[in-house]
């Protein structure tokens, strides 16, 4: 028998560790710390967003402001995006990028249309990469893409009139995860942005994952190298021998990150400020988990004062026992996504001038 409304219990909110205004005065802080520099951002108008490489530390730190600024005002006084198109193709399962580009978009006032799978198009009939992005370049004005085939991004790019943004291919990159990863640990430490922080204050980042198979660790370290001068140690925990690609390792020493692999996490854990961990990868039709027997919980020693990062979806590798805790910046990431999202995409429509003025 289904209960009367006034014996049902009270609602009651859920445990959230940092609150919407709590997350909105860390915006606050940030953006305070960033000078503008519109210049800067208008030259990523109708580009391909396709790899971390492309984010420079001034760039990296503009689309930052932006998105702060963003975050701080919930309310846009006009849509300016509005009559564009965005393609949200995603031939792989997603629930944060999909939708954060979603929530993005139409927060700016544009419209979308929807490629849920492989067997929406004609994919499944045979038809190439390129004659459908042939039809895209006339339907769309941005196409976001995700496939679990890290060569589709290229193939599409070959054919394109219209911006392309990387929303992960295979195993190879997942940059805008990487800006909302940089988003969120400046908005725990925005002091972190000064070049000449004392060693006692720079941070020691444990990545918890593999980076040569991982694309959203792939891209964080390439945006981490934006970072260098407030971060003394990067430690890689990783269960497999080839935890690095080829050249991978050495392109980011070569821009002066200090790195070091290890598979004795529990040694290292009470030192780290910041925990990346990932263990997911989509293979073909299934995913895979790459830390079988290692799980974070309330119960790992870590550090007071630190922070777990994951780029979800998460498998036991990070028990919920840690939501409720100060360490759980992991929601906190969720949310940063769609800010980051949507000064990303106000750059690459070519609209950063109708928000200028507001922002300066
Ligand atoms: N962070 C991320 O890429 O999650 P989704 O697979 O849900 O998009």
């Amino acid at each position: 028998m289904r209960s009367s409304r006034s014996s049902r219990k009270p609602f009651k909110k859920p445990v959230m560790v940092r609150s919407r205004v709590e997350n909105i005065a860390s915006a606050q802080r940030l953006l305070d710390q960033i000078s503008q520099n519109p210049e800067v951002l208008a030259d990523l108008a109708h580009t391909h967003v396709i790899s971390a490489r492309q984010f420079d530390r001034e760039t990296s730190l503009q689309i930052i402001r932006l998105a702060a600024w963003f975050e701080t005002k919930p309310f846009l006084p006009h849509t300016p995006l509005g009559g564009k198109i965005l393609i949200n193709a995603f031939y792989e399962p997603s629930t944060r990028t999909r939708c954060s580009f979603a929530s993005a978009w139409m927060r700016l006032g544009g419209q979308m249309m929807f490629v849920d799978n492989s067997t929406s198009t004609g994919l499944a009939k045979g038809e190439s990469l390129h004659d459908i992005m042939e039809m895209f370049n006339n339907y769309g004005d941005v196409l976001v893409l995700r496939s679990n085939h890290a060569e589709s991004v290229y193939e599409m790019m070959s054919r394109a009139r219209i911006p392309i943004i990387n929303a992960g291919n295979g195993e190879e990159e997942h940059p805008t995860q990487a800006l909302t990863d940089l988003y969120t640990i400046l908005q725990w430490r925005p002091d972190l942005l000064q070049t000449n922080l004392p060693p006692e204050q720079q941070i020691h980042v444990g990545v918890i994952g593999t980076p040569s198979r991982m694309r959203s660790i792939r891209s964080l370290l390439l945006l981490l190298s934006n970072l260098v001068t407030s971060i003394r140690q990067v430690t890689v925990f990783s269960p497999h021998e080839e935890a690095f690609a080829p050249q991978q390792l050495e392109e980011l020493e070569s821009v002066g990150l200090k790195l070091q692999v290890t598979s004795d996490i529990e040694s290292v854990l009470p030192d780290l400020d910041v925990i990346y961990i990932n263990s997911i990868i989509w293979k073909e039709t299934r995913h895979e988990q790459l830390l079988p027997d290692f799980q974070l919980s309330s119960n790992s020693p870590l550090k007071t004062g630190s922070i777990v990062l994951h780029p979800l979806a998460r498998g036991e590798e990070l028990d919920a026992s840690l939501d409720d805790s100060a360490h759980n910046w992991y929601f906190t990431q969720a949310r940063c996504a769609v800010f980051v999202r949507m000064a990303l995409l106000l750059c690459i429509m070519n609209r950063i001038n109708q928000v200028t003025e507001l922002i300066s």
